[in-house]
């Protein structure tokens, strides 16, 4: 164990509950983290040599579960910056065990400058493993996790909406698709032999999502049109103004996944009113949003760093009321209640 980072989380943990002796809470907590710490030495050491141990995973996994329980109880009620310290201090603590994980590590040093790329996403949606020794273990723990779970089952519930929508549809269709990434769901979805003509405008902030998107989808199917627009969503909407290809009432899908979740309300209730006033008459806004459930999405933030706004589907509701006067419709993939989708229609 690197013994200067422990100490340097010790102080932090000391210094937010000072009067060392008599807090049993705070020495218990850093009895945990050593205990964490000690246990992955040991660990690494057991499968030097060895293949891989299911059954050790399994342990890896209920040490780390039981870990994540020790820092949600701990930090509770704590103001976010001490959280904050406290977390940073645990992840230099544990760079070099968790970090050979080559998930874990991109989704920490998050390369395109923001969490959530398409490249990260795309490993998830592989979902294998693909490091060696414990990043291995890493690896598979990462991939096991509900949240991660909930993200390949949120693109294969979009990919079937998205389906349904165009097969059940009599005209043909233009969709606009909001922080489009890697737009895995449609490369699925190409492929089921779409009988219309449909164009799909993907947006993004980050031009090299589109690039890879393009050079994934573009061409390949006669009835099918592809183009790509680099933006961020809200900038669309500026001077009261709609920049090139954009026009009211021209889309008969918008969606969106992974994107929303980084909103705070008030810009949610814009980037709500500005793009339902882009879809037909007819057309319906779709979206995809992270559900309340705080413990399954905290492994990720304690070990990654990544962070967004996960909602009560009741709150959403109400906000999508207020602002555009109409009630959605939710609908959640069974067995799922860690995700869940808004869909606003538009008579
Ligand atoms: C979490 S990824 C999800 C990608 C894809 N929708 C999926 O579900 O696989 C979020 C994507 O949205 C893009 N994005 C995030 N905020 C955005 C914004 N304000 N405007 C445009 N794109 C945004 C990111 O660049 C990234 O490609």
């Amino acid at each position: 164990m690197k013994r200067k980072y422990f100490d340097f989380l010790t102080n932090i943990v000391y210094g937010i509950f000072p009067e060392r002796k008599k807090n049993k809470k705070a020495a218990k907590f850093l009895q945990e983290v050593y205990n964490y710490v000690i246990f992955l030495e040991h660990f690494q050491e057991k499968i030097k040599d060895q293949s891989y141990n299911l059954s050790l995973q399994v342990i890896l996994n209920e040490k780390t579960k039981r870990l994540c329980f020790v820092f949600v109880g701990f930090l509770d009620n704590l103001p976010l910056k001490y959280q904050k310290d406290i977390e940073d201090a645990f992840r230099l603590l544990v760079q070099n065990y968790i970090y050979k994980s080559k998930l874990l590590s991109r989704f920490y040093r998050k390369p395109q400058g923001y969490p959530g790329d398409y490249l990260m996403f795309e490993l998830l949606y592989d979902n294998k493993p693909i490091s060696k020794g414990l990043g291995y273990y890493f690896d598979n723990l990462i991939l096991g996790y509900p949240f991660t779970k909930s993200i390949i089952s949120r693109k294969n519930y979009m990919t079937a909406i998205l389906k349904k929508e165009i097969f059940d549809s009599l005209n043909n269709q233009t969709i606009l698709n909001i922080g489009s990434g890697s737009c895995r769901e449609i490369k699925e979805l190409l492929p089921l032999g779409i009988d219309k003509k449909v164009e799909f405008h993907c947006l993004d902030q980050d031009q090299d999502s589109l690039v890879y998107a393009k050079s994934l989808l573009a061409n390949r199917f006669s009835n099918i049109t592809m183009s790509f627009t680099h933006q961020k969503a809200l900038s669309l909407f500026g001077y009261n103004r709609l920049s090139n290809n954009f026009q009211l009432g021209r889309y008969d899908i918008i969606y969106s996944m992974g994107v929303v979740d980084y909103f705070l309300d008030n810009v949610l209730s814009r980037f709500l009113r500005n793009y339902y006033a882009l879809v037909a008459s007819r057309g319906k806004l779709i979206l995809a949003f992270c559900g309340a459930n705080y413990f399954e999405y905290y492994p990720i933030k304690l070990f990654c760093d990544w962070l967004f706004y996960n909602r009560n589907y009741k709150d959403v509701v109400k906000l999508v009321k207020d602002t555009l006067g109409v009630k959605p419709v939710i609908l959640q993939p069974e067995g799922n209640n860690s995700i869940f989708f808004v869909i606003v229609g538009k008579k």
